[in-house]
């Protein structure tokens, strides 16, 4: 391993600012936390920057929902992210937004500088576009038939039931997904970045960068499939930045994603009055990593590359895709309870005992990891809480009770450091090729052998002899949790820190894994971590089934009810009726013909369209409840007199019937 300080820019996708952070966010901020911890505690020149993702019609819907302006939607929603990334102890130098001056600046500047370079050109293309909404439809937002297998309801660009693949003109009546009207196709001219010319220059990147060999295969398929020229701008109505020189015009949010990596990066080093010349610059001598997941490749491995290399800046040194995250075996669920939000999870639980799980989970293989939460607790209370904290709770306490807090000066028996040691490269190894499942299995494996040597000492059967060693014993034991706890670091950042406090260090560093604490005081140990108890998980879920309940709330359409007055109400006859006779209408396949006693008012006959409802003989004889006082109306088959009430939705529909002591001819009021 170099010992040459490095300069790296690691990110992570910047998740959307119209919605909370959730477990599936978590495995790629851990993931990408991990690492650059790990690079940090070597030394490396290091900085994690990160964004929310700013714009883009959902936002843009999401905030006119919610009665905000984009802007203040996107505000609130980063200060909720940033939160509960701090909370998870997700070490960004710096979270900025997309929605930034200096994205917008450095948008500009790549794009004329493709402009420039020959890559930008312009088309016309026909498009959805909703009359009533005015703006033009992405094709999530249309909806209609599914060309194939006439599934209804199915989105513009593939069908859930059959899975085909198609464009949103290709549906059978089409509908817009915000209003319902039928879209019509409209001609806008669009601005395209010509992708096809990077067919060279990326089939040679991906060759050489470190990318997974699964990604390198899956591109492969894409170079077969042939590329196509990009998309890039979208008309107004549009949340985002209006392209230069194009009035009504404004870059795809996946344009500006990306950039919005620098933007960050670029905010931090102004803050520090920092030249970020180097790492934008193809010889900058700098390394970028972006850690995506595997749904977001096409973009980090095709446009993103061929932008940068188009407009001369530096291209990624490598992207590592990671797979989704699964609940007891499934895809997160809202509808199974399994939709966990960061926030619900922290309000439970401290954030190490996922970062250790996930990290036990996480290779650099593109694979979906499971948490299942009976061996997420049965792990942690048997690892983190079993084994690790139990060395420390084991011995900390004999030398602040019975050596005045000291440790030995020498190490009589150096064996256990000698062997934590002697996996020093192996484990820095695992974690700078991101298989942290490796180095947790070598690092509790080396804590296996410090409760051995507890074992095999006793402290609590020795301290009871004259002149024993358990100072020397204990003094071997803190020293290995010393060393164990600097290759757990960059997994536990937190108790890290409380065991350098505990140690009287200022912090924990990776050169001190060979270096032995002797002679020196420690500090009265205190409890470093809790087991986690079935009541924890049962009040994550609960929480969750809630979030879910308070969301649905909210979202549900709130119908306009126009009001009315005492006075209005008052006009209405309304009265129980008993159904004399009920009857099919013969050339009709709705109506019902109903005799209705209706008491004092006499015999009236009405008619219903309610055929497809009621049986007629079900109404016979019922007391139901009728509207008197409305005009008669002359229909095809005879007079209706008045109307009778029922209770509908869209799907369904029952007369109302009167009950108890009603009787025909009492009035409803
Ligand atoms: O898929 C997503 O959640 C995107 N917001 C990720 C963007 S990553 C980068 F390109 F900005
Ligand atoms: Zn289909």
């Amino acid at each position: 391993m170099t010992n040459q300080k490095r300069r790296i820019m690691v990110t992570s996708a910047l998740p959307y600012a119209n919605g909370s952070l959730h477990l599936g966010h978590m495995v790629e901020f851990i993931q990408t936390d991990i690492f650059v911890r790990y690079q940090r505690l070597r030394g490396h020149e290091l900085y994690y920057v990160g964004a929310d993702d700013a714009h883009g019609t959902p936002i843009m819907l999401r905030a006119e929902k919610e009665g905000l302006s984009p802007a203040a939607l996107i505000d609130k929603v980063r200060a909720e992210h940033q939160q509960d990334l701090a909370q998870f102890l997700i070490s960004f130098d710096h979270f900025h937004s997309t929605h930034s001056e200096e994205n917008r600046v450095l948008c500009a500047d790549i794009y004329e500088k493709l402009q420039g370079n020959g890559y930008i050109f312009k088309k016309s293309v026909e498009q959805f576009y909703d009359p009533a909404k005015q703006m033009f439809l992405p094709d999530r937002y249309v909806k209609g038939q599914c060309p194939r297998c006439h599934a209804p309801d199915q989105y513009g660009d593939n069908c859930e039931v059959c899975s085909a693949t198609y464009s949103p003109r290709d549906l059978i009546q089409p509908y817009s997904v915000l209003t319902g009207e039928t879209p019509i196709v409209r001609e806008s001219e669009h601005i395209f970045f010509d992708l096809p010319q990077f067919s060279d220059f990326l089939q040679n990147w991906l060759a050489t960068a470190p990318v997974q060999e699964s990604m390198r295969n899956k591109l492969g398929e894409w170079f077969k499939t042939g590329l196509s020229a990009w998309d890039i701008s979208r008309d107004a109505p549009y949340w985002g930045f209006e392209i230069p020189g194009e009035p009504q015009k404004y870059f795809y949010v996946w344009l500006d994603a990306p950039v919005g990596y620098f933007a960050s990066l670029k905010a931090l080093f102004d803050q520090r009055g920092a030249d970020i010349g180097p790492f934008l610059r193809p010889d900058g001598g700098t390394e970028m990593y972006h850690f995506i997941g595997k749904d977001i490749a096409y973009f980090h491995l095709l446009f993103w590359p061929a932008m940068l290399q188009g407009a001369g800046y530096r291209t990624p040194s490598g992207v590592f895709c990671h797979g989704f995250l699964t609940v007891d075996g499934q895809r997160m669920s809202k509808s199974r309870g399994t939709f966990i939000k960061a926030s619900t999870y922290l309000r439970q639980l401290r954030p190490e005992y996922l970062r250790y799980y996930f990290a036990n989970k996480l290779s650099a293989r593109v694979e979906d990891i499971d948490l299942n939460l009976g061996d997420f607790k049965a792990r942690i209370n048997s690892d983190l809480v079993g084994k690790y904290v139990n060395l420390a709770s084991r011995a900390f306490p004999f030398i602040s009770k019975h050596f005045n807090g000291q440790l030995a000066d020498r190490l009589d028996d150096d064996s256990l450091h000698q062997q934590i040691l002697a996996k020093k490269e192996l484990i820095a190894g695992h974690y700078e090729n991101r298989e942290y499942h490796l180095a947790m299995r070598e690092i509790m494996a080396l804590v296996d052998r410090a409760n051995e040597y507890i074992d095999a000492h006793k402290p609590w059967l020795k301290i009871k002899e004259e002149n024993n060693d358990v100072q020397a014993v204990c003094t071997v034991l803190i020293n290995a949790f010393h060393q164990l706890t600097i290759y757990l670091q960059p997994v536990l950042p937190a108790i890290a820190a409380a065991v350098a406090e505990l140690l009287n260090r200022p912090a924990l560093a990776w050169a001190d894994l060979e270096r032995p604490l002797l002679g020196c005081a420690i500090k009265p140990y205190k409890a470093l971590l809790q087991r986690i108890e079935d009541k924890d998980l049962d009040a994550i879920l609960a929480a969750t089934r809630e979030d879910l309940a308070r969301e649905n709330a909210g979202t549900a359409p709130k119908p306009e009810v126009p009001l009315i007055g005492i006075d209005d109400f008052a006009k209405l006859d309304i009265r129980v009726a008993r159904v004399l006779s009920c009857e099919k209408v013969e050339g009709s396949d709705k109506l019902l013909r109903f005799q209705l006693d209706v008491g004092e008012l006499g015999t009236r006959q009405v008619f219903s369209g309610i055929q497809q409802f009621h049986r007629p003989e079900e109404l016979q004889g019922q007391l139901v409840i009728y509207l008197a006082n409305l005009t008669p109306r002359k229909m095809r088959f005879g007079v209706s007199e008045g109307m009778i009430l029922s209770a509908s939705n869209a799907e369904t529909l029952q007369v109302l019937l009167g009950v108890g002591r009603a009787a025909a001819g009492m009035k409803v009021s």
